[in-house]
């Protein structure tokens, strides 16, 4: 015993000391921003969402059925609406991903009870008895506000099942198949924002060569209509083809090239783009829960590489597009980490942690500093799924680390991007080096200014000094997102382990002057 107590005494007071000295070594950074220099439009779309028929995303994530007792509306559950409703979402992509390249949309509508049981072959072979169908995901729009993106089936489907859909979808005029929606409940036209032309065509989308898509594009591209009369002048519904999921730009050439000569018979107005932060490679192995720093850094080291990927697919756009005219859809993005114990590893179930949500904030603000062709993405997934805004179950709902983050980047929405200059310096873990802050802002309608700081440091708090010129501030408030540990999640026991917290940030001469504790995300609204 005593031999333990001499031991045990000199470690505590070394580990106080280590601590302190962590502590009172804060780092500084200075940056400097001209609110009077604009970027380009940082596009709401940017911050949609992807809610694929998978697991529990759809069924019991978003739709419980009108007789559940989990309060909801029509069969959809108002704890996620409210919490959605809160982010203004922009877009929700449905009903695929991989899915889509199998879903018959006639097994979807109608009464209830005279759907059919169908596969869901993507995800477990699960029965789907295709309750959540195009009205139900329509309704489900309304009711958080926001705007329609449909992944026809190009894998499994014909041009003329995806036309009928559009057409039963969108017709105003009293064609056969919108008098069926109007018998199935919703006379008016439905409005369709975005149209993705296939999932993945290179892969689970019927692993076609990016020359045998392009055929099949054409024909989708010329045949599949919007038919609502709201929907043909500037308003008009976008039409995305399939990109390409690893760096290599042939498929994105081939698209491109095409594109330039082509005709008035087929067109798109984006190329989308999948790239998952999958840190160890195929398959997903890094664990969501209960890890380090050493994984932590991997993690976001790794995320970083987004910045080329874009790079690198502009460069080819910017050559047969040099307008800018077609923009790149980041349509599925976000942290892919192994499926948590005891769940169906086809469900892709994961935790969201602190460094999912300082992740989150690193690839919005590489997507805001390419906001002239990044002018949409979708993070996967919305609910229950992969890097999830929100996790249910049954009765339960629990808000995630990466849900305070979209929360706090609501005001970026359609705001001007403003360049900010500093010097980022370094963070090292082991053999890995990463920036140790990172910053994005702009400007809103009203005037005002954002700015978010990402200090990617687990120990160590930055001092910061913002020079801000080209804007005379009154006002500086903000809220800044942290926990203990870089694996600290949100669970149904503890909701608000990870929640923002308001901060102060003072202002002296026109310089904001503010320190931000380590591993977190901040944003600051600056008023004039
Ligand atoms: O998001 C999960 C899957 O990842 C999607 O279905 C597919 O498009 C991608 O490979």
């Amino acid at each position: 015993m005593e031999f333990r107590a001499v031991r045990f005494v000199p470690r505590i007071s070394l580990l106080l000391l280590v601590s302190i000295v962590a502590l009172a070594a804060a780092e500084t950074a200075h940056l400097s921003i001209d609110a009077s220099k604009a970027g380009a439009k940082i596009n709401r779309n940017v911050f949609g969402q992807f809610a694929e028929n998978l697991g529990h995303g759809l069924y019991e994530g978003i739709w419980v059925g009108p007789g559940s007792p989990i309060p909801n509306t029509r069969g959809i559950r108002n704890d996620i609406v409210a919490a959605l409703r809160a982010l203004q979402v922009p877009n929700v992509r449905w009903p695929g991903g991989c899915f889509g390249d199998e879903y018959h949309w006639r097994k979807g509508v109608g009464p209830a009870a005279q759907r059919p049981a169908t596969l869901n072959s993507s995800w477990g072979g699960v029965v789907d008895d295709n309750s959540f169908g195009t009205h139900e995901f329509m309704d489900f729009l309304q009711q958080i506000g926001s705007q329609a993106y449909v992944s026809i089936n190009v894998g499994s489907g014909s041009s003329q099942e995806a036309a009928e859909w559009l057409e039963y979808m969108t017709a105003a005029k009293p064609t056969a198949l919108a008098k069926e929606r109007a018998a199935n409940g919703h006379p008016e036209s439905y409005a369709v924002g975005f149209l993705g032309i296939g999932n993945e065509s290179w892969g689970c989308g019927g692993n076609m060569t990016a020359e045998y898509y392009l055929s099949q594009l054409k024909i989708y591209s010329h045949f599949v209509r919007n038919d609502n009369p709201s929907q043909q002048g500037p308003n008009q519904m976008l039409k995305i083809a399939v990109g390409p999921g690893t760096p290599d730009t042939e498929w994105t050439e081939t698209i491109m090239k095409a594109w330039q000569h082509h005709d008035w018979s087929w067109n798109i107005d984006g190329l989308s783009l999948h790239w998952y932060t999958v840190p160890n490679g195929w398959p997903p192995s890094t664990p969501s829960t209960g890890f380090g720093v050493a994984d932590y850094g991997k993690t976001l080291k790794s995320t970083l590489f987004m910045n080329d990927f874009l790079r690198k697919q502009e460069a080819v756009m910017d050559r047969y597009d040099p307008q800018k005219k077609v923009a790149l859809v980041v349509d599925e993005w976000g942290a892919w980490h192994a499926a948590l114990r005891d769940t169906n590893p086809a469900f892709l179930v994961q935790q969201n942690s602190l460094r999912d949500a300082i992740l989150a904030s690193l690839n919005l603000n590489i997507f805001a500093r390419h906001a002239d062709r990044v002018r949409m993405a979708n993070i996967a997934q919305m609910i229950n799924v992969l890097q999830a805004m929100i996790l249910t179950n049954q009765e339960k709902m629990v808000l995630t680390p990466t849900y305070y983050v979209y929360k706090m980047y609501v005001p970026f929405q359609d705001a001007t991007f403003v360049p900010v200059a500093f010097d980022a310096g370094t963070y090292t873990q082991g053999s890995i080096s990463l920036p140790r802050v990172d910053a994005m802002a702009a400007r809103d309608a009203s005037g005002k200014l954002w700015l978010e700081i990402t200090n990617l440091d687990p120990e160590k708090p930055v001092d910061l000094d913002v020079e801000i010129a080209g804007m005379m501030v009154k006002s500086a408030k903000g809220e800044m997102l942290t926990a203990p540990a870089v694996d600290s999640v949100n669970t149904f026991a503890a909701p608000s382990a990870v929640v923002p917290k308001p901060i102060t940030a003072n202002l002296k001469g026109g310089m904001l002057v503010l320190t931000v504790e380590p591993k977190s995300v901040t944003v600051i609204s600056l008023a004039p």
